[in-house]
């Protein structure tokens, strides 16, 4: 579908409701997180499709070490175990991996499998699908102002282009840094510290499923949501 509907460049997703899914089937709440990667993987494919060119997954905040041990290391062992089959999927798709948030604190062997998917999928030239690992909106902007203030630029000379040109989302291309669109699934409506800066005008959609549940349909009915939306950026309609 999607005919006549706009196609955000950027879209960012907060990936909730992986340990509810698992309670519902009766499972440990790890189950949910397995499953929530096919989920990833179909939505990437599909996003695609519809021409999206940046796919930014949150994936893990900081605020989530403050998990139960257990869970927090499958979480980390996720890109390793991943790792084999995700690749050849990505490579055929000619999709690409990055990784935004704190290397500080992730496992080697997490960075490791995230690092060499990304370098196996450098040559690609379709969407990036980005993983937000141990990301937090606020560190972010802690860090981008430590290396601002370290440049030694002068306090005039700092506009909101410097800030968002410090950010990790830097690597990206000027127009697709911010997000039009971010989906948060199951229900929870904030933003748990996702793109802070990035996010001060991007249409945000609330949807009830759970995110392993997230397919196509949800995606279409998400961007559709979006599509119906005035942006005015504080202006008035023409
Ligand atoms: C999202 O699902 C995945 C991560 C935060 C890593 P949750 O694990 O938060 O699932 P719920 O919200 O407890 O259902
Ligand atoms: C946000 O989900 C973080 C990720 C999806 C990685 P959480 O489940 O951790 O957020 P809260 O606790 O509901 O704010
Ligand atoms: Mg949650």
């Amino acid at each position: 579908m999607i005919g006549e509907l706009k196609i955000p460049a950027h879209i960012g997703i907060i990936m909730d409701g992986n340990g509810r899914w698992a309670k519902v089937q009766g499972k440990p709440r790890v189950f949910g997180h397995k499953a929530g990667m096919d989920a990833i993987e179909r939505t990437a494919i599909y996003a695609q499709k519809l021409g999206v060119k940046l796919l930014t997954v949150y994936a893990f905040s900081t605020e989530n070490w403050s998990r139960p041990l257990d869970e927090v290391k499958f979480i980390m062992s996720l890109p390793i175990d991943f790792y084999g089959r995700f690749v050849p999927v990505l490579n055929k798709e000619n999709i690409q991996i990055r990784m935004i948030g704190n290397r500080e604190g992730v496992p080697k062997a997490t960075l490791k499998a995230i690092d060499k998917a990304a370098e196996d999928t450098a040559a690609n030239t379709g969407m990036i699908l980005n993983f937000a690992m141990n990301y937090g909106g606020r560190a972010e902007v802690v860090e981008a102002v430590k290396k601002i203030v370290a440049s030694g630029i002068s306090p005039d000379q700092i506009s909101e282009e410097t800030i968002s040109d410090h950010l990790e989302t830097a690597i990206f291309p000027k127009d697709w840094r911010d997000p039009e669109l971010i989906i948060r699934t199951s229900g929870e409506m904030r933003l748990s510290n996702f793109l802070t800066w990035q996010s001060a005008y991007s249409e945000l959609v609330f949807t009830d499923t759970l995110w392993p549940d997230f397919d196509e349909i949800s995606l279409d009915q998400a961007i559709s949501e979006y599509s119906g939306r005035d942006r005015r950026f504080g202006g008035v309609k023409a």
